[in-house]
C-alpha cells in the first residue's frame, strides 16, 4: 500500500465533518464531469475578532473515497478562516496533509475545492443555489434522484477548465 493509500485508510477511519449541517449559512455542490462523483459542502460562518470567519464546514459525498478523505481534511482546515482566505485555498492546498494526489485522482481534490468554491458564492448570494423549486435545500441523495428525474438543482461546474 502506497503512502497515499495508507494516509486515505487512515483519514476514513475516522472522518470528520461528515453529513448536513442543519443551520448552515451556505451550501455548495458540484459533479465532477470525470467520474459522475457528487459532492455537497455546508459553511457556518461566525464573529471572531471582528471578522466574519467560518466557523464550522461539514460535507456529504456520493463519490470516492479520496474526495471523502480531502473533504474531511478540507473542512477542519476552513475553521477561523475568512471567506476570502477560503476563497483562495486551491485543491493541492486542501489535499495537502494527504500529500500529491496521484494523476488519477487529482479531479477528487478538485471537486472538494469545485464545492468549497460553490458554497462561498452562494454565501455572498441570497438566493442559495443548491435550493431545489420549492426553496428547501435538498438532501445530497434526493438531488441524484431528482436529477435523473428531470431538471437537476444541481450545479454542476466544470472542474477541469
Ligand atoms: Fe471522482 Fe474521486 S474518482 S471524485
Amino acid at each position: 500500500m502506497s503512502e497515499f493509500e495508507e494516509k486515505v485508510r487512515d483519514t476514513l477511519a475516522n472522518p470528520q465533518n461528515q453529513g448536513e449541517m442543519a443551520d448552515a449559512d451556505s451550501v455548495g455542490t458540484v459533479g465532477s464531469p470525470d467520474c459522475g462523483d457528487m459532492l455537497r459542502m455546508w459553511l457556518k460562518f461566525t464573529e471572531k475578532d471582528g471578522k466574519k470567519v467560518i466557523d464550522k464546514a461539514s460535507f456529504q459525498s456520493f463519490g470516492c473515497q479520496t474526495a471523502i478523505a480531502v473533504a474531511s481534511m478540507a473542512t477542519e482546515m476552513l475553521k477561523g478562516k475568512t471567506a476570502e482566505e477560503a476563497a483562495k485555498l486551491n485543491a493541492e492546498e486542501l489535499s495537502a496533509d494527504l500529500g500529491a494526489l496521484p494523476p488519477m485522482k487529482i479531479h477528487c481534490g478538485q471537486l472538494v475545492e469545485g464545492a468549497l468554491k460553490n458554497a462561498l458564492s452562494g454565501e455572498d448570494a441570497p438566493d442559495k443555489n443548491t435550493s431545489s423549486e420549492d426553496g428547501n435545500t435538498s438532501t445530497l441523495a434526493q438531488s441524484i434522484s431528482q436529477q435523473n428525474k428531470s431538471s437537476s438543482p444541481i450545479k454542476i461546474v466544470q472542474l477541469d477548465d
